[in-house]
């Protein structure tokens, strides 16, 4: 995890390094530093705690940080508790050499044993600093350039990394280097300034110009000059590939919402439109075509088994697909969390096919996971929301979201797209089988085809969910129940109000409650109960009487016109009725804003909780 960022131009670099920060604080927040480089020197500035601390702390100590290169980090604590001291930059022992890193080195213990040997001190508890000064006894042993002695040690270090570094005596040359961290760099005016971030959104303001540095690689970059692309292990040059950003600055604007989380809840009837769009035709009761599909048609046709690997929300959207493709296209499916799969020896065999999903691409135990499968000879197919990620660029193939840039670290919209990119998925595989009834197959088309509306009408009920948040916002515990393809929803639920309230909840299969958390319930127990009409309505009554009995707080999601539930349960909210293949879709929605609005009652930080990062790019 962790934001890095780096100017080297003509500019003042310091604006551009405080609010490129503020745009990857979704990557960490516990601690932020900046370090500023001019023709005598360097100023820095580190602190605990978020970027606007760090805005106060240069303010008021009237820190000059003039210069036109710079390097700024924002942090997710890995090594090291966060504070000053272990905040980034990292300075190496003689203070020639300026360090920050995204990533872990796993054998720092060793290289810091080896260091100690040698004289050198460390003040932090962190593993960058026993990189920087890992750098400084290469190049003062071998008496080499700054990019030779950072070549010659990321070749001695086992782990992960995108790093920037910099000389106090040459402020206009800045090595940057990538394995396993995601890094890019931004082409400014004439190729010849420099804009570096661990995703491209903080240069969106200044270049649409990026070229994304693959594992590996290693860049050179001079003010004025022309980049340097090579090779960390062999130094070889390579050609830099320049991309076009296709992103609109709107899409990363909280325009009038007060969190991006919640403009992202209420951005699904449109997110889930451009998932659909091109690929959804409606003529002819429904076409699906998309492209990364259509070309694999034989690897999904012949399947003899899949099995889709995911964390956190993307794990409860393979859940759904689980449900989805056994039941549409007859292939049995399994779902894996990716830290699990990589340590069990998987067995994979001939026609099987591993699915990887991920809102960011860069997710480590995914990525992890997805060379796992094709070590293994397995075909990986990627649905993935960011364009050009590490998991994207992969996958042997696969289809993006679309749901445009998700930056609430609770994910919202990208979990619709994922489902609805399943549902296509399912659809099309079951028709290539034939294990899909036509009718059923229309008919799902079809309500594909109107689902934005009945989004976008459930976000309706916003106001009233207000209400019962303030009834419940006190409470210590939740539980969330839904049974078939409302339980991932309910386990979805459940993650949303964990991670942005800090209350606990539990999700669980409904029926699944007597054996065991029903001993949990009493009068002082919201429990948040899926029950729209589908096959499992009468059961799901059941499962509210045995909770009413033991006086537990009901709080129901039921369709318009249910009239049974809504003399049962102490709170209903009517959402509108679709295929129970689809309702996930809907169902969600009420759940993200009940999170989203016991946390703002709460007082929470909702688009930045404690402990969390966007995207977790450490095993
Ligand atoms: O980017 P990914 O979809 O791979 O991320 C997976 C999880 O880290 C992510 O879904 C996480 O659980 C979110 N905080 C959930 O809101």
């Amino acid at each position: 995890m962790c934001g890095i960022i780096g100017y080297l131009g003509n500019r003042n670099a310091y604006p551009i390094l405080i609010d490129g920060l503020k745009k990857l604080e979704y990557r960490g927040y516990d601690s932020s530093g900046i370090a500023v480089f001019c023709n005598n020197g360097y100023k820095i500035c580190k602190t605990k705690g978020k970027v606007s601390e760090l805005e106060k702390k240069i303010f008021y100590q009237k820190k000059n940080m003039i210069g036109t290169s710079g390097i700024g980090h924002t942090r997710w604590a890995t090594h090291g508790v966060p504070d000053n001291i272990n905040a980034h930059p990292h300075v190496s022992n003689s203070h020639k050499l300026i360090i920050i890193h995204n990533g872990i080195i796993e054998n720092f213990h060793a290289i810091k044993i080896i260091l100690l040997k040698n004289g050198f001190h460390f003040k932090s508890e962190t593993d960058t600093e026993v990189l920087v000064n890992l750098i400084e006894y290469i190049q003062t042993e071998h008496q080499c350039s700054l990019e030779e002695a950072v070549r010659i040690s990321l070749n001695e270090v086992i782990g992960a990394y995108s790093i920037a570094i910099v000389e106090r005596s040459n402020p206009n040359t800045m090595i940057v280097a990538k394995l396993g961290s995601p890094i890019a760099l931004g082409i400014g005016s004439n190729e010849k300034e420099f804009f570096i971030a661990s995703d491209p959104i903080p240069f969106l303001n200044y270049t649409k110009n990026v070229i994304y540095l693959k594992d590996g690689e290693m860049a050179i970059i001079k003010k004025n000059e022309k980049l340097d692309l090579r090779s960390i292990v062999n130094n070889h040059k390579i050609s830099p590939v320049i991309e076009q950003l296709q992103i609109n600055l709107k899409e990363i604007e909280k325009g009038h919402y007060k969190y991006f989380m919640l403009k992202e809840i209420y951005e699904q009837p449109k997110t889930i439109l451009d998932t659909l769009r091109g690929r959804l035709l409606n003529q002819n009761g429904g076409i699906i075509c998309i492209d990364g599909i259509e070309l694999n048609k034989k690897i999904f046709t012949y399947a003899k088994h899949i099995t889709i690997i995911a964390c956190g929300t993307s794990w409860h959207a393979s859940l759904i697909g689980e449900y989805l493709l056994e039941k549409l296209t007859r292939i049995p499916v399994e779902v894996e969390y990716a830290s699990e799969f990589i340590y069990r020896d998987p067995i994979i065999e001939k026609r099987d096919i591993v699915i990887v999903i991920s809102q960011s691409g860069e997710t480590a135990d995914t990525l992890s996971a997805l060379k796992l499968a094709k070590q293994r000879g397995s075909f990986v197919f990627g649905i993935c929301n960011v364009v050009g990620s590490s998991i994207a660029r992969n996958v042997d193939d696969g289809v993006y979201t679309h749901a445009g840039p998700e930056i609430g670290v609770a994910s919202t919209k990208s979990f619709t797209a994922q489902i609805t990119i399943l549902v296509l998925l399912a659809l099309t595989i079951g028709k290539y089988r034939s294990t899909i009834d036509k009718h059923l197959y229309h008919n799902l088309c079809e309500e594909l085809g109107n689902i934005t509306e009945k989004v976008f009408c459930t976000l309706k009920i916003d106001r009233y969910l207000k209400e019962i948040s303030k009834k419940y916002c006190n409470v210590k515990n939740f539980l969330y129940l839904g049974r078939g393809i409302n339980f991932p929803v309910a386990l979805e639920g459940a993650l949303k109000l964990k991670e942005i309230s800090y209350i606990h909840a539990e999700g669980y299969p409904a029926a699944e409650m007597k054996h065991g958390p029903i001993a949990l319930i009493d009068e002082k127990m919201p429990v948040v109960i899926i029950a729209t009409k589908n096959i499992h309505y009468e059961k799901i009554i059941g499962n509210i009487q045995e909770i009413k009995a033991r006086k537990g707080r009901i709080i129901a999601i039921i369709n318009e016109e249910d009239l049974q539930i809504q003399m049962l349960a102490d709170h209903i909210i009517k959402v509108p009725k679709t295929s129970e293949e689809i309702s996930p879709l809907i169902n969600i929605i009420p759940l993200q804003l009940l999170a989203y609005q016991i946390a703002c009652i709460r007082g929470k930080n909702v688009d930045q909780p404690r402990n969390l990062a966007k995207s977790v790019t450490v095993e």
